[in-house]
């Protein structure tokens, strides 16, 4: 996608449901984002060609969602020197404990930011792409400001 600024990348189709709360995280903020299924395991190509040229394409910050054996934020981290947000999804026997595992354990020297397994850690990795975009974009950290202030308001001060 043109502008994008943000790569959302997902082992399987299957996965999108749990995924899509990242892109309109990030469509809040507006900040565009090219989502794509890639597996590490199922098109290595698809994803090296990717990493290849994501930076180049103006890509700062890739957002990695997968299930079960998820090595694919770990590969994702070991092709790029973006900053890699890896979200486990609980699409397996093991309801994401696997995945999570698989994410966060990354040996030292190739990290993955590692966030809650499902829709809330998508929410969470597209508020946190949109952070650090925010650094050097005046117009995303306004966003991300009302979107904290408006969640605020949101909350009743009594629960009745
Ligand atoms: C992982 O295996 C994917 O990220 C997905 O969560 C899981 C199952 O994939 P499908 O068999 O549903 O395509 O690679």
């Amino acid at each position: 996608m043109a502008n994008a600024r943000v790569a959302i990348i997902m082992g399987s189709k299957n996965d999108w449901d749990t995924m899509r709360p990242a892109e309109e995280a990030l469509e809040g903020l507006g900040v565009a984002c090219d989502v794509r299924v890639i597996s590490a395991h199922r098109t290595p190509d698809r994803l090296t060609k990717f990493l290849a040229a994501a930076e180049a394409d103006g890509i700062e910050v890739v957002i990695c969602g997968a299930g079960a054996a998820a090595h694919l934020a770990g590969v994702t981290a070991a092709h790029t020197l973006l900053p890699v947000l890896g979200v486990p999804i609980d699409s397996s026997a093991l309801q994401g404990l696997d995945a999570l595992l698989a994410t966060v354990q990354m040996p030292g020297g190739i990290p993955v930011a590692t966030f809650a397994i499902g829709k809330a850690g998508a929410k969470n990795a597209g508020l946190f792409a949109g952070a650090i975009i925010a650094r050097g974009d005046a117009e995303v950290r306004a966003k991300l400001e009302k979107f904290r202030e408006d969640q605020s308001a949101a909350v009743p001060e009594r629960p009745f």
